[in-house]
């Protein structure tokens, strides 16, 4: 939700911002933009160029114009305050033109804020929150020039100590980056509730949103944490706090490299990691049993006996996490006998929900950085519940906060439709299942060990799904003239059948519902009509013979009938117009299984009606705003 980026250090930063924007563009791409510090050392100038619509534009409105310069901020955005237009794109200028503002956030009291500035007689050139933050910090920093007797700061940037002040005034989330033509060599950064990440290296020093953005650069990165200020210049990064005292943010290095955040030959980045999937499952489950055969999180900071006192689960998450949550309590039920509710983060949040120490509350997010989910666990973690993220970034907010993280290892997902990603939640969630039921004692270690065993031997199986890739092809543009597509499952393969329509809505933008068979019978039934794909998982299970009965419902009323079975059962290949069959595996096990075919249909569909699978329409991949 809007990437930021920066660089000071480089003759040739505006083709490194550019670069970085093109990492960041799956945060948002309804603007891009550009400041560049240029003109001589003797007289900088500010030169900020931007357009509404993809990064194309703000490439090919680059192109062509000398903009020399070795500092430079740039944004990619998802609008939020005023619509997708040039002179709503970031960045925002103050009046004097001397200064540039980068934003990823909201800020809530910009009503407020926008009648005191105008009250000022400051005049606003947009309709955005972040045009205000330019103007609040300009006048801090021309308050500092006239000199007010403030201490010098640790960091001695006065174009610092300006932020500091102006984010004392600010309500809502921000991760902000400033330019200054008075301070030409200097980005200065700032943070709350919004991803920062900063890199340095030989003469230069980067931010950017996420780790995408700093990757051709450095593995050596410092993540700046709330409350924190950051002033980059050539020679180095100092972090300080909102009183401008030294601070630290929290360093590591990342173990993935550049190739893995590129297509490497494949049309899109989706279906590159639809394809990576059974290699991120392998690496989820890598060294998670150990010799002794006992289960470990990455990192347990729960009081000693805390879980085994745990009476009951809720899982919180947005969009396609929630899916995986979903699948998840199917596990967690099962194996570790506890009661699980799964939540939407945005409502768990403002509701009143009855948590004490005894409650665990698993968050999960990709990305770590989900507004909703972070607030959820907060909201969580304030009624002293303990709360546990499944999250596949390292170092993330979530992860941060919570009281134990496990990691899914999908790697970088570019594309906007999680695939990988939500592939190896289910992972993490079983993973987690099983966790619980040792810490609880509800399963002996050999079931574990079986259990574990069957997840590790998923991976060849994902392998065998794929090889139905052309095939799906075929049925996709077949099926693609289609206005409406229903997707039905009962139990485990529920959530799979919610995975799939959000993912053929997502990219191809059908409408596309899913619903427990069982229910068809109270209302979606009546929305079938001739020819009507219903897409059905109806894997082997203890209620596949009840989904046999749903399926002839369906298609005694004209639908054509999509099934998902398990190989060799001619009674679902019966009951259907067309079958892709999936190896035969336990039950709770199935939904990862079941889920790639349905990207795969997702994918083709999409490709079929010449959709922008990557970045479809409205969408953001990482949402940090409410
Ligand atoms: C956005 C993304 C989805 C994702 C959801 C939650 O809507 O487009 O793919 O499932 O956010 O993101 P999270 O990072 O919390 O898993």
């Amino acid at each position: 939700m809007c990437g930021i980026i920066g660089c000071t250090g480089r003759d040739d930063a505006v083709d490194v911002v550019l670069e970085g924007l093109a990492t960041l563009e799956y945060r948002g791409y309804d603007s891009a933009g550009m400041a560049i510090v240029s003109g001589t050392q003797a007289a900088p100038e500010l030169r900020v160029v931007k357009r509404a619509g993809k990064l194309a534009s703000l490439r090919h409105a680059v192109e062509g114009q000398s903009l020399p310069g070795r500092s430079g901020i740039g944004h990619t955005r998802w609008a939020t305050h005023g619509a997708p237009t040039d002179r709503n794109s970031h960045p925002h200028v103050s009046g004097d033109g001397s200064l540039a503002v980068v934003h990823n956030g909201i800020i809530e009291n910009h009503e407020a804020l926008r009648a005191e500035l105008q009250a000022a007689g400051v005049e606003l050139a947009s309709e955005t929150d972040t045009e205000l933050v330019a103007h609040l910090v300009a006048a801090e920093r021309d308050i500092l020039s006239a000199g007010d007797g403030a201490a010098p700061t640790t960091d001695g940037s006065r174009l610092a100590e300006a932020l500091r002040r102006a984010v004392r005034r600010l309500e809502g989330q921000y991760a902000l980056a400033v330019l200054d033509v008075g301070e030409p060599e200097t980005i200065v950064a700032a943070r709350y509730g919004a991803p920062l990440i900063l890199g340095h290296d030989d003469g230069v020093s980067w931010l950017a949103s996420d780790i995408a953005g700093l990757i051709a650069h450095t593995r050596d990165v410092e993540v700046l944490l709330d409350r924190q200020l950051a002033v980059l210049t050539p020679g180095g990064i100092a972090v300080s706090d909102l009183d401008g005292q030294e601070s630290e943010g929290v360093r590591y290095k990342v173990d993935w490299d550049v190739d893995a955040a590129e297509k490497q030959g494949y049309p899109h980045f989706m279906l590159k990691e639809i394809y990576e999937q059974p290699q991120a499952l392998t690496d989820t489950l890598l060294g998670r049993l150990g010799e002794d055969g006992t289960l470990a999180l990455d990192e347990q900071r729960f009081a000693d006996g805390e879980l085994r006192r745990i009476d009951k689960v809720y899982v919180v998450a947005c969009g396609t996490s929630y899916h995986a949550g979903m699948v998840g309590r199917y596990a967690i039920e099962h194996w570790a006998r506890l009661g699980v509710e799964v939540e939407i983060a945005s409502e768990f949040r403002y509701r009143d929900p009855i948590l004490n120490p005894h409650t665990l509350v698993i968050a999960i997010s990709q990305s770590g950085e989900t507004t909703d989910t972070i607030a959820a666990a907060a909201h969580a973690r304030d009624q002293r519940a303990p709360v546990l993220a499944v999250t596949n970034v390292v170092g993330s907010t979530l992860a941060r906060q919570a009281d134990g993280v496990l990691h899914t290892r999908a790697g970088p997902e570019i594309g906007v439709a999680a695939t990988k990603t939500f592939l190896t939640q289910v992972v993490a969630a079983d993973v987690l299942a099983l966790f619980l039921a040792q810490e609880r004692r509800t399963l002996l270690p050999e079931e574990i060990a079986d259990a574990f065993a069957r997840l590790e031997a998923l991976g060849p199986l994902l392998e065998q799904v794929l090889a139905h890739d052309e095939r799906i092809a075929e049925l996709a543009h077949r099926l693609a003239g289609a206005d409406y597509f229903m997707f039905i499952a009962r139990h485990a393969g529920l959530p799979i059948a919610l995975e799939g329509a959000l993912k053929l809505k997502e990219i191809s933008y059908l409408h596309a519902e899913g619903f427990p068979a069982g229910e068809m019978k109270h209302g979606p039934i009546a929305l079938i009509d001739d020819g009507g794909p219903v897409i059905a998982i109806a894997t082997r299970s203890h209620v596949r013979s009840k989904l046999l009965s749903n399926l002839a419902e369906v298609r005694a009323r004209g639908a054509v009938v999509v099934a998902l079975a398990t190989e060799g059962d001619p009674e679902i290949a019966a009951a259907a117009d067309h079958v892709i069959a999936l190896p035969d595996v336990h039950e709770l096990l199935a939904p990862i299984l079941a889920v790639v075919p349905l990207q795969l249909l997702a994918y083709h569909v999409a490709v079929a009606l010449d959709r922008d699978v990557d970045q479809p329409r409205n969408l953001a991949k990482t949402v940090t705003v409410e």
